[in-house]
C-alpha cells in the first residue's frame, strides 16, 4: 500500500477502504477456540523472530526458546561451519527434551535419558547399545530441523515444512526499506520478560497506537510526547504492508523520551540545562556520551516523512514482533501468546555500549523510566482483558489513528479463516 503523508485533519481509513468497512470483533481476544486456530494457522505457519545472531557468536553456542504457542521447545545453535540452525529440542529416541539449559555452549548434545548424542548439525553420532536396535540406521534419526533464516542479524524460524514463503518474501518491502539499520553496532542493553494476563493482540494493540498516551501515561511520558499542535499524538504516518505495519512518530524534540541522547540543537541543549529534574540532569549528562547516527547512516525507511520532530518509527512485524527503531537505540519486543488470556512479553532494549559513566547513568535512567511506562500499560491491559468476555460489546470502536489495530486483527482473521496461508492447509 502507498505511503501517505498525513495531512491535518486526516482520516487514515479513507486510504484503506477495505479496513474502514471491517469491524474488529472482541471475541477473538478471549476465545480459546479462536486461540487454537491462531496457534495452528498463524504461529505454526509464519516466520517467527526468536533472537539475535550476537547471542550465539561461536560454533556450539546455543539458546533454547520455549514456544508454548507452538507447543514446542526450539534449540537454536551455531553449527561447526558457522551457520545458524534451529531444531525441535526433542531427542529422536523417546522424545525426551534434549537441551535443558536456556543457553550455553556445547561441542555436541547428549540426551540425559539414554545417552543418544547429536552433533551441532543435528546428526545422530552416538547410540549406546546400538546393536540391540533392529534394522537401525542412524542417518534417519537426527534432530528434526526447522526452517531458519536471518534478516539483519535477527533469527527467524518457521514450523511449516516447507514454509509457504521465504523469509525475504514474507518481510517483503518492509525489509528492503529498513535494511542497513546499525543493529550490529547497537549491542548493549537489557531484557525483561513480563507475564501479562491479557490476549497477545490486546497487548500488542496498546503498542501500535498513541491515542492512549495522554491518559494512561499522564503521570509519565505524556508531556514528553504530546505537543500543543498535536495533543492526541497523531502519528506522522501510518503505513500498512501485506502483513506488517509501521507508524512514524513525532515528539517534542526537547524531551528525554523523544530525544534520548540526541541533542539536535544548541537551543535544546540549553533547555536541558535549565531543567532541574532528574530527567534534565540525565539528559545533560547523557549528552556527553552522544552517539546518535546521522540520517545518512540510517536506512531510507526511517522517518519516511522527513519530519524535523521525528522521534521513532514503530514497526510491527506479523504476527508478534514489535521493533521500534530510533536514531540511536531500538527496542525489540516479542509478544508470545501463552493462552487466549495470557501473554509473555519479551522486552529487549538495545543501546550503544556506553562510553562514559555519564552515558551509563543516562541509560539506567531511561530504563527505570520505561519500566514505569510499561507498568502503566500492563495494568490497564489486564483490566481490559478481565471484562472482554462479559458480552457488553461485540466489536471494538476504533478511530483513524488506531488503524494499525484494525490491520493486525484483519490479517489475523485472514490467516484464521482462509486467505493468507490457506494454501498449506
Ligand atoms: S529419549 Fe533421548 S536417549 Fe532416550
Ligand atoms: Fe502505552
Amino acid at each position: 500500500m502507498d505511503v501517505r503523508q498525513r495531512p491535518l485533519p486526516q482520516n487514515w481509513a479513507q486510504d484503506y477502504s477495505a479496513l474502514r468497512n471491517w469491524n474488529v470483533p472482541v471475541e477473538p481476544c478471549f476465545s480459546p477456540s479462536y486461540f487454537e486456530l491462531e496457534r495452528e494457522r498463524i504461529f505454526r505457519r509464519v516466520w517467527l523472530q526468536v533472537g539475535r545472531v550476537e547471542e550465539i557468536p561461536k560454533p556450539g553456542d546455543y539458546f533454547v526458546k520455549e514456544l508454548k504457542v507452538c507447543n514446542a521447545s526450539v534449540l537454536v545453535v551455531r553449527s561447526q561451519a558457522g551457520a545458524v540452525r534451529a531444531f525441535y529440542n526433542v531427542c529422536a529416541h523417546r522424545s525426551n527434551k534434549l537441551a535443558w539449559e536456556c543457553r550455553g555452549s556445547a561441542k555436541r548434545f547428549t540426551c540425559n535419558f539414554h545417552g543418544w548424542t547429536y552433533d551441532l548439525d543435528g546428526k545422530l553420532i552416538g547410540v549406546p547399545d546400538e546393536e540391540s536396535f533392529v534394522n537401525f540406521d542412524r542417518s534417519g534419526h537426527g534432530l528434526r530441523a526447522l526452517a531458519t533464516d536471518t534478516w539483519e542479524g535477527f533469527i527467524f524460524i518457521n514450523f511449516a515444512d516447507p514454509p509457504n514463503e521465504s523469509l525475504s518474501e514474507y518481510l517483503g518491502e518492509w525489509a528492503e526499506e529498513h535494511r542497513g539499520y546499525p543493529f550490529h553496532k547497537i549491542t548493549a542493553g537489557y531484557q525483561w520478560n513480563a507475564l501479562v494476563n491479557c490476549n497477545w493482540k490486546v497487548a500488542l494493540d496498546a503498542f501500535q497506537e498513541a491515542y492512549h498516551v495522554p491518559f494512561i501515561h499522564k503521570h509519565s511520558i505524556a508531556g514528553a510526547i504530546g505537543t500543543r499542535s498535536n495533543p492526541h499524538d497523531h502519528p506522522l504516518l501510518i503505513k500498512l504492508y501485506k502483513y506488517h505495519r509501521k507508524l512514524s512518530m513525532g515528539a517534542d524534540p526537547k524531551s528525554v523520551y523523544g530525544n534520548p541522547l540526541l541533542i539536535y540543537s544548541d537551543q535544546a541543549r540549553e533547555e536541558a540545562k535549565r531543567q532541574q529534574s532528574i530527567a534534565g540532569v540525565a539528559l545533560k549528562l547523557g549528552a556527553s556520551d552522544k552517539d546518535d547516527f546521522s540520517p545518512a547512516e540510517l536506512p531510507s525507511g526511517l522517518n519516511p516523512t522527513r519530519s524535523a520532530n521525528w522521534a521513532w518509527d514503530i514497526n510491527a512485524i506479523f504476527p508478534n514482533f514489535y521493533l521500534p527503531l530510533r536514531p540511536n537505540y531500538y527496542q525489540a519486543y516479542t509478544f508470545w501468546p501463552i493462552s487466549a488470556g495470557q501473554t509473555e512479553i519479551e522486552l529487549r532494549v538495545f543501546y550503544m555500549p556506553a562510553r562514559s559513566a555519564a552515558g551509563r547513568f543516562y541509560q539506567e535512567y531511561r530504563k527505570v523510566n520505561l519500566r514505569d511506562v510499561l507498568l502503566e500499560d500492563f495494568s490497564t491491559l489486564e483490566q481490559s482483558q478481565s471484562v472482554l468476555a462479559s458480552g457488553a460489546h461485540r466489536y471494538f470502536t476504533l478511530q483513524d489513528n488506531e488503524l494499525a489495530v484494525v490491520h493486525l486483527h484483519k490479517v489475523v482473521d485472514e490467516f484464521v479463516h482462509g486467505g493468507h496461508g490457506a494454501e498449506s492447509e
